[in-house]
């Protein structure tokens, strides 16, 4: 399965900028699954509940259909950040699009900071989906930092974790190392880079986006600073392997027994 991801600086409440600085990267490439940054559309420093709100969108509205538009043109699977509306809810999410539609949605369960006054909390059991046989699970950025998260996606059998991000903190590249290590799982993180300075609000994006493989090695990597396309070929079936030697399996040695989580 060949993976990838796009890293880029989206400009703050500029969708269609966003869409042509994206589409434009993907030029030429090909894929099976490609990942984006969380909120790759609308930029992340919002200042109001109404510039949220007026960024956010019901499925399958403009930000899905630019998401079919490159999945038929890169036929690949795409998994990117959004925000999601329903009634009055607005969430952090993450959607997985092929060129027919929406495959799947994920609403972020750990939100970050300021976030926390602009979208509810996801309420729903990160779900496996399929594409072309391979178990894909989706988190999103600050996820990364509760182990629980990949962990439950392992469980349920994810080989590979598309993780979109807008991460400001310096540790989440290395950490996704041990959270595929200690789960024996690939991961894409979609990082962006740039700076967004609004209000009180000054966030500098590490972008590093990373590809890392399943027993944590790094087999993909961009800079911190420059907009970034890349792809790598892996064998998804690796990562059904959890075994760390011939006495030690990581699911089966599990103590559950001795845990209280
Ligand atoms: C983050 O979760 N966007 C840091």
């Amino acid at each position: 399965m060949v993976l990838g991801f796009v890293q880029f600086a989206p400009v703050f409440g500029e969708k269609q900028k966003n869409f042509n600085a994206v589409e434009e990267l993907l030029k030429g490439l090909n894929a099976d699954l490609l990942v984006l940054p969380e909120l790759f559309a609308t930029g992340y420093a919002f200042q109001s509940q109404e510039e949220v709100l007026s960024l956010s969108e019901v499925p399958g509205k403009e930000t899905s259909l630019f998401l079919r538009h490159i999945a038929g043109i890169s036929h690949a699977t795409i998994v990117a950040g959004f925000i999601e509306r329903e009634n009055s809810s607005l969430y952090n999410a993450a959607m997985m699009v092929d060129a027919a539609g929406i495959i799947g949605i994920y609403r972020k369960l750990h939100l970050f900071n300021k976030e926390k006054l602009w979208f509810t909390q996801g309420d729903r059991v990160p779900e496996v989906f399929s594409v072309k046989r391979v178990k894909i699970g989706m988190m999103i950025c600050f996820d990364w930092i509760f182990p629980e998260t990949c962990r439950t996606l392992a469980l349920k059998g994810v080989q590979v974790i598309a993780h979109p991000s807008n991460l400001v903190l310096p540790w989440a590249q290395q950490a996704m190392i041990t959270r595929c290590l200690e789960n024996h799982v690939f991961a894409v993180t979609a990082n962006r880079i740039g700076r967004e300075k609004r209000g009180a609000d000054d966030f500098t994006f590490t972008g590093q986006s990373q590809i890392t493989g399943c027993k944590g090695e790094i087999l993909a990597y961009a800079p911190d600073d420059k907009d970034w396309v890349q792809i790598t070929d892996i064998n998804p079936t690796e990562a059904n392997d959890k075994s760390v030697n011939p006495y030690n399996d990581l699911f089966i040695d599990r103590r559950n027994n001795f845990y209280k989580l």
